[in-house]
Parts: C-alpha cells; structure tokens; sequence
C-alpha cells in the first residue's frame, strides 16, 4: 500500500494532563504532519522532517488549518437505540420499558439489524468516533450485524450480545442456557476476526437472574480475553430495585462483585451513586467506570462525580450512552461532561477532555498499544477537525489566542460538522458518507400526528 503523509496541525496525547498547562502530557506540531504506511502511523511529527523521508510516491493530503488527531473512542452505547435516541418525559426504568425494549424487540429481523449496524458506524465515523464499545440487543443475529458493519469498515469495535432473562418482554428474555450458548458462539465467531473484540454483556442486575449471573462468571472465566460490560448504579429506583432482588449483596456494586464481574477488563455504565467503599472495590478490581454526560442529563440520573474517583484510585472513561444519550458526538459529550462537573466544583480543562476522547479511552480499554494516539506503530484512526466549521464558531474562532482556547470553542460549539474527515486504519472515511447522505434525503417521510 502507499505511504500517505497527512499535513495539518497535530496533537496527540503521552499522558493525562495533570494541570491546565501541563505540555508534558502532549506533543503538538504546528506545521506538523503524520505518516501513514499499511494503515499504522509511520510517525507524527513537523511536517518537512517527514516531508524530507517519505519518500517520492508519498500521497500527500493537507488538511491544514485543520487539527489532526487520534479517531475518538467512546466505551458506552447501544447499537439497537439508534432510532430510540430522544424519547420523551421518563427516567430509566420506565423509559426502558416505555421506549427501549419496544425498540429492541425490532432487531429479531435480521434486515433491521443490518440496516441499522450500517447506519450506526457511519454516524460514529461522521462524528470522529473510529472505536467504540457497544450493547447489541438480544438477538444473537444483532451481533453478527453489528460485527460485520464494523468489519466492513475495518473499525476496532467492541460488542456483545445482552443476557436478559428477567424483567423484560418475554421477546427479548434469552435464558441463563441460551445466553450462555449464544455468548460462546459469538466469542468463537467474532472475538479477534480483524479488529473486532466481544464483551460478555449482562445487561443488570435487575434483568439477570442468579442462576444468569453465574453462567456469565462462567463465561468471564473460560473467556478472560473478553471485556464484561454492564450498568451500574445509574438511578435511585434502579438500585433499590437491584439491591432488593439480591438481598445478600453489601450494596449494588457486590452484586457484581460476588459474581466476579468486576475486573480490568470490565466496563461499568454510569456509576451515579456509589459510596467510598463501592468505588474503592472498582478500584481494588481496576474496573473502569464510565462516566455518560448527555444521558445521565436526559434521563434525569443525576451527577457523575469524577472528582471521588480521581481521589480514591478509581479508573474512569467517557461515553455518549446512545440512546440514552442524546448525540453521537464525542465533542458534544465532553461539552455536557464539563457542564456536569462545573455544577460540582470541578473544572475539566480542555486537554484533559481531548485526553479522555482519546488515549484516556484507550487506556481504559487496555488498547493504548494500538489506538488513541499517534505513536509510531499505531493503527492510524484519525480524525480531523475543523474549528471553523458553522459562521457562529467562525466568529468565535476570530477571537482566540490559544490552542486550549479553540480545543474548548470546539468541544462546546461543535459536532459531526466540526468533523472534516476520518480515517479508519490509514483509509478516508467521512467523504463517502456525505455523498451517501445525499441520497438517504430523498426518502418520503411518514404523515406525523400532532400528539
Ligand atoms: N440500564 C440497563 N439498560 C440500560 C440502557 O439500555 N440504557 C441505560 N442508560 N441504562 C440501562
Ligand atoms: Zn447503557
């Protein structure tokens, strides 16, 4: 394949930020350019250095004035919530009854699910998103879908297929046997083909039964190449419910715990209310908890306190919680984290935002090895981002002095338009789905009710 040098103004992370002014933490080229060769980053760095060692059949693509960075990473979302994204007026126990398992249940078609698996990694790539750990529903058939639109792309996805067998429409219950049969066929089919890896995915506590429980710690054991993904403490009737359905469990996170469920690979949506003790025990067991602004907003949940983590030594990531979260948008998601942590006290500075996107998210997901950043080596997802993209941030943009300046401007006027392209291991991206787009504008809409 031929060497691709990409020119713009780069940025990549080594290491989380510690202050507001920390410049240790990344590396920044001005002129700057990154190196591309067989869909891994040669190596980031001033543009006429590498100019200089190229070589003659380099392609080169200037993206300038545009910034150059690592492909987000987003460790939280439902691919089955696609079409549910906005539902109106309830908090989470009824708005998953009301809404999201109605909206499930649309995915025993196999066309369904492969419709929406394709429209889904093209949302994530026209946001910038080229990883992303994800929920599938039920249906054994919806992680095939999703595995293969991912493949098809050749994105680094994360998925599973949820284990319910309580507490939902008899349509969307599988049974501690057939959750544990579709999870190891799935494992055998999908885990490590290209870039895909599976998450065993109990959906929570209150939709799995013990005897469910016990084949997922079944599962973890005979399969610790895999992630665990599932909810925890996101509501105050979700835990009372949780709690009251394991009355022996300490509190939620023992719920899990007692399971052994919690562990460096595991990913533990939301985390809301959690006592010292409780976030302690995540971060004896390294389990990530994984902070969803614009969900834990929409659905009223309440206020994600990263702040106690930092303290007690728990490790954190950041995701949109689709559908409960409102927007695709990894810039979007960190405009609403900021909210959410100002209202607290807390002040999250631009580069520690642009950190989390990126390698924090990585770290989080133990893949800093491949994705995250621009390190030579890496799997080159990237994305570029234009921080003159609508007139209002044009305007703003006239008035900026600094690089945190425009990364906040970004991140808090910004979206999938701010978003000029992608690249999925050294391949563009974004530009065939905007003539794609074209084309979805001329289907007819249905006749809308007024209530
Ligand atoms: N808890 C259990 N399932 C879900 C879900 O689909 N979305 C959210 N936000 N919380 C959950
Ligand atoms: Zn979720």
């Amino acid at each position: 394949m031929s060497r691709l040098l990409l020119r713009g103004r780069v940025l990549t992370f080594v290491d989380e930020p510690k202050s507001i002014d920390d410049q240790s933490a990344y590396s920044y080229f001005e002129d700057g350019a990154v190196l591309v060769e067989n869909g891994k980053v040669v190596e980031a760095g001033e543009y006429a250095a590498l100019a200089s060692v190229a070589g003659p059949q380099v392609q080169i693509v200037d993206h300038r004035p545009h910034l150059i960075l690592p492909g987000f990473i987003d460790t939280h979302l439902h691919f089955p919530q696609t079409q549910a994204i906005a539902s109106y007026g309830a908090q989470l126990m009824e708005w998953l009854n009301t809404y999201i398992f109605v909206e499930e249940q649309k995915f025993s078609s196999t066309a369904h699910a492969d419709f929406i698996a394709g429209r889904f990694m093209d949302e994530l790539l026209r946001n910038g998103t080229t990883t992303a750990a994800a929920y599938c529903s039920v249906h054994r058939t919806s992680v095939d879908a999703y595995f293969a639109a991912a493949e098809k792309r050749n994105m680094l996805m994360i998925g599973g297929k949820v284990m319910m067998d309580r507490n939902a429409p008899d349509a969307l219950r599988d049974t501690p046997q057939s959750g544990y049969d579709d999870t190891k066929a799935l494992i055998a089919n999908w885990h490590g083909r290209g870039r895909a890896h599976y998450a065993i995915s109990p959906r929570f506590a209150i939709t799995s039964t013990p005897e469910q429980m016990d084949i997922s710690r079944a599962l973890v054991r005979e399969h610790p190449e895999c992630y665990v993904q599932t909810h925890l403490s996101e509501n105050k009737d979700e835990i009372a419910y949780a709690t009251s359905l394991y009355p022996s469990a300490r509190d939620y996170t023992d719920i899990y715990a007692n399971y052994d469920l919690l562990g460096p690979k595991t990913l533990l949506g939301h985390c809301i209310f959690l006592s010292d003790r409780e976030i302690s025990a995540l971060a004896e067991a390294r389990s990530v908890a994984v902070f969803c602004p614009t969900s834990n907003l929409f659905l009223g949940s309440g206020l994600f306190d990263q702040g106690r983590f930092k303290e007690l030594g728990a490790r954190t990531s950041v995701a949109t919680d689709v559908g409960g979260g409102t927007s695709f948008s990894m810039l979007e998601t960190m405009s609403e984290a900021y909210k959410v942590l100002h209202v607290q006290g807390q002040r999250l500075s631009p580069f520690a935002s642009y950190y989390m996107m990126t390698l924090g998210n990585a770290r989080a997901l133990g893949l800093e090895d491949r994705i995250g950043s621009l390190r030579a080596g890496a799997d080159a997802d990237i994305t570029i981002l234009d921080s003159r993209a609508k007139p209002a941030m044009e305007l703003r943009m006239r008035t900026a002095t600094t690089l945190a300046e425009e990364l906040f401007i970004l991140q808090t006027m910004g979206d999938d338009r701010s978003v000029s392209e992608v690249y999925v291991a050294g391949k563009p991206m974004k530009s065939g789905l905007d003539k794609a787009a074209a084309s979805h504008g001329a289907r007819s809409l249905p006749e809308l009710q007024p209530a």
